[in-house]
């Protein structure tokens, strides 16, 4: 007789797994082994539930798992093909469509709603929410309280949509037989749609992927995704003149996604009404597609505006409805991943996270003429001088700010200089009497300027010479913010996120994404 696993070893057994607990909040997370993984086990998934192989998927059976599904927005697909994938996998469901009955009516805020359903010990939380980052900032919460709770981001206002995208890799992959060297069109509103920001950096996990990317002017691709293709050697093209430009590539094309203008959040109608009808998918343009090419959509189409012509729906080369289904097979790979329910024979590689560990200095030792002496720091006895800072006036003078030096009163002087041996070099200069910076003051200046050196002066000679490199992980600095207005961080929005950025790239740069919204932004510009 087969032995019965008491609770406890249940939990333990879930634990063992490489996926256990695991969030999906973006695709910039997603490593090619695990979405390769993802691929072939939904599929193996797909042909399952078609057949009624309970035994293949229904993993969560004998266990008491339920998953909390918290939709801010509408939806249709993404929410109930979570439904189906859960109750598929044996588990069950609750939460909410719609906030209209909900304490959110009477001022809760995310993390507070959220903490109850993990005070209700729900193994999963699935979500939808207007603001950019609001999934991550759940899984922050979730970390901090010591929850092994996974978030499962369904839409985070216009940032990504990240099960979206394994869908779509999904379905690209049945459609075209493969993920890699492929014409990958994108189409129609590439701003706001957050499909269309997570699909191509899923993509790129793949060799020779190219990008096309057709929209209005108006509606282009963030820069923070085009800089992540641009740092991954991922080749792209954005087509903003006109609807002959996808006419003209259609016969190189091995799939178009095409996406509906995200009227609502539009910051006004004209946007709309410029761009609404510059390349919608027709008939006589479907003729002069490849054989094997196809055309997806993440859905829903609007009927007043729609992206593909409705009478191409039954055409074998639409694929939205196809693709709509298979987010059933692939998100219940996902839930069950998460739940430490599959997974235990995945070896690949998974994410690592950018660490707060790299230094924001080097310490360069003091010497020579110059650094003791008589040049630059002459009228500084004690203190610091900040060199190299950027050639602009009001960057030095934003620094004083920040390290609130007006208030203090002990500024010797503040601009930007010609070195009398070095009139090459025109750079900001912030003298500091009788003052010694602290590390988080260093940090604060690295932040805002890296590239700027620390001198500290004693008795006229330099003693302390650091040149700061942006940190890589910005958080905790005051009057910190996300340029985006739609960032969950943003203090109008009462949701009590501190703000967080990591450095871009490599060596000498100030670039930063947002933590939470993946914005991108000059360092500086976050203060
Ligand atoms: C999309 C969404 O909500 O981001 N739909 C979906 O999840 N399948 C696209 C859209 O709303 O246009």
């Amino acid at each position: 007789m087969r032995c019965k696993m008491r609770g406890d070893d249940m939990i333990s057994e879930r634990r063992k797994s490489r996926f256990f607990a695991r969030d999906w909040l973006d695709v910039h997370s997603i490593t090619r082994s695990e979405l390769e993984y993802l691929i072939s086990l939904s599929s193996r998934m797909k042909s399952a539930i078609e057949r009624e192989m309970q035994d293949v998927y229904c993993l969560a059976k004998g266990h008491d798992l339920l998953a909390a599904l918290l939709f801010y927005e509408p939806s249709t697909r993404t929410r109930t093909s979570f439904e189906i994938a859960a109750m598929r996998l044996g588990l069950r469901t609750t939460g909410f469509s719609g906030t209209e009955a909900t304490s959110v009516k009477k001022g809760e805020c995310l993390t507070d709603t959220v903490s109850m359903y993990a005070a209700y010990n729900v193994a999963a939380v699935i979500m939808r929410h207007p603001l950019d980052g609001s999934a991550k900032a759940v899984s922050e919460y979730f970390r901090m309280m010591g929850k092994d709770i996974p978030a499962f981001n369904g839409g985070d206002g216009k940032h990504e949509h990240p099960t979206q995208a394994i869908l779509d890799a999904f379905t690209i992959n049945e459609c075209c037989g493969r993920l890699e060297d492929l014409d990958i069109g994108i189409a129609v509103d590439a701003r706001y749609g957050r499909t269309a920001h997570s699909l191509p950096v899923v993509l790129s996990l793949f060799p020779g992927n190219r990008f096309h990317i057709f929209t209005h002017e108006l509606l282009r691709m963030p820069p923070a995704v085009l800089k992540f293709l641009d740092l991954n050697g991922v080749e792209y093209h954005e087509y903003t003149e006109s609807r002959e430009q996808l006419e003209d590539m259609l016969g190189s094309l091995d799939f178009l996604y095409m996406t509906r203008i995200q009227r609502e959040r539009l910051p006004d109608d004209d946007t709309f009404y410029k761009a609404k009808d510059m390349f919608r998918f027709t008939p006589d343009m479907m003729g002069r597609t490849k054989g094997n090419f196809g055309i997806g959509h993440p859905l829903p189409e609007n009927k007043e505006n729609p992206s593909i012509d409705p009478s191409l729906r039954r055409h074998p080369k639409y694929w939205a409805t196809r693709q709509a289904g298979n987010g059933v097979p692939t998100r219940l790979v996902e839930l069950a991943l998460s739940l430490g329910l599959a997974g235990s024979d995945f070896d690949g590689d998974v994410f690592v996270q950018r660490g707060r560990s790299g230094a924001f200095y080097t310490e360069r030792t003091p010497g020579g003429r110059k650094e003791t002496g008589p040049y630059d720091i002459r009228p500084i006895m004690n203190g610091t001088v900040i060199d190299h800072v950027e050639n602009d006036p009001y960057a030095v003078a934003r620094l004083a700010q920040l390290l609130k030096l007006r208030e203090s009163g002990n500024i010797y002087r503040l601009g930007v200089v010609e070195p009398r041996d070095r009139p090459d070099v025109i750079k900001g200069v912030l003298m500091i009497r009788d003052r010694y910076l602290s590390d988080d003051e260093v940090r604060l200046v690295a932040t805002i300027s890296p590239g700027a050196t620390v001198n500290d002066i004693r008795e006229r000679n330099v003693v302390r010479k650091r040149d700061l490199v942006l940190p890589e992980v910005i958080d905790g600095l005051p009057n910190m913010r996300c340029t985006n207005a739609g960032c969950i961080t943003r203090p109008e929005h009462q949701e009590y996120v501190a703000s967080k950025a990591v450095k871009v790239g490599e060596g000498r740069t100030n670039l930063v994404n947002c933590c939470y919204c993946g914005n991108l932004m000059e360092s500086q510009d976050m203060f």
